[in-house]
């Protein structure tokens, strides 16, 4: 099992497969890679990390990139994976419809798509791509049990954050026999020059939470899910919820094969690119090691199930 300094359990493994993407989001954190060193993993080091990485306790997979799709042997590197309780995937959507399919018989549970707007100018103005596409690829998720699919909606002042209400309108069509699409509404992670757009998605889930018929609180950064209609609502606000870096569970890989223990930090990487069995084992301890919230807060540490 993999316990840090401050008493959290690795559960959550985010794999970057690319840098590489097709779209120009211009809020994009880059799952905190800000340098671009061109080197991919090959699927068989993904395998053999994730290898580990479960047998150390891990049970959950989350693909993302750049666009985990635009690599050419994406079907390879999921259908190498080892199993675990769920490997999800988190897309722009753009590739999906092609994708869809093989990715589910691959092995693949489910996928995150990103739309944060359902208009198509709205969309072209703040991605550079056609919103079309990304609809087509939500179809596609859907039909080929890629459930549940969540769309990731990041709330920005002035852009989309009156667009909600319409959102959750838009995923209960898909809803009528069952949840298939959750919508996650996100908060913009306050980078400095992204403070302008910044819009405090509390306001948006007091409004929800009014109108929900129930909720629950998920343990991973203590989540709210909302259910409403057929559809069900999540807020996600990493930098206002002062209990998220003392629940967080997760551990990232970037994509030229080096462990990221903190999403907000960029100095303690440790690389295993290539690195199997005792010796892999050995450099994941030294970086479980280095694990330290990033936001204090002055709550007690400890992992919510
Ligand atoms: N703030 C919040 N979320 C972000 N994402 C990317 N950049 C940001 C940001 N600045 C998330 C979105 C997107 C996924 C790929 O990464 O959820 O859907
Ligand atoms: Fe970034 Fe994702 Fe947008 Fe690509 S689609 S630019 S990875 S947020």
């Amino acid at each position: 099992m993999l316990i840090d300094r401050f008493n959290r359990r690795i559960t959550n493994l985010r794999i970057s497969v690319t840098d590489k993407c097709n779209l120009r989001c211009f809020y994009c954190h880059k799952e905190g890679q800000f340098s671009n060193t061109g080197v991919e993993m090959t699927p068989e080091e993904i395998k053999e990390i994730a290898l580990v990485f479960r047998e150390l306790g891990v049970k959950k997979v989350k693909i993302t990139g750049g666009e985990p799709l635009l690599r050419r042997d994406i079907v390879e590197i999921i259908s190498l994976m080892p199993s675990f309780e769920e490997i999800s995937m988190t897309t722009n959507g753009i590739l999906l419809e092609k994708y869809a399919q093989e990715l589910k018989e691959s092995g693949l549970s489910r996928v995150n798509i990103s739309l944060d707007t359902l208009s198509p100018e709205t969309y072209r103005k703040l991605t550079g791509g056609n919103i079309e596409e990304v609809v087509k690829g939500l179809d596609s998720a859907v039909n080929a049990g890629l459930t549940p699919v969540k769309l990731n909606m990041v709330v920005m002042s002035g852009i989309n954050h009156n667009e909600v209400e319409e959102m959750i309108e838009f995923i209960s069509k898909y809803n009528s026999n069952g949840i298939k699409v959750i919508l996650q509404v996100i908060e913009l992670l306050k980078l400095p020059e992204l403070e302008k757009y910044y819009y405090d998605i509390g306001s948006i889930e007091e409004i929800i939470s009014a109108q929900a018929n129930g909720f629950r609180v998920r343990s991973m950064h203590h989540r709210k899910q909302y259910f409403l209609n057929s559809s069900a609502v999540e807020f996600v606000r990493p930098i206002d919820n002062t209990e998220f870096c003392y629940n967080c569970n997760r551990i990232r890989i970037t994509t030229d094969g080096k462990i990221k223990p903190c999403l907000l930090r960029d100095d303690n990487l440790v690389d295993i690119k290539g690195l199997k069995g005792d010796e892999l084992k050995k450099k994941i301890f030294e970086a479980i090691g280095l694990r330290e919230p990033y936001f204090v807060c002055n709550k007690g540490g400890g992992q919510v199930e």
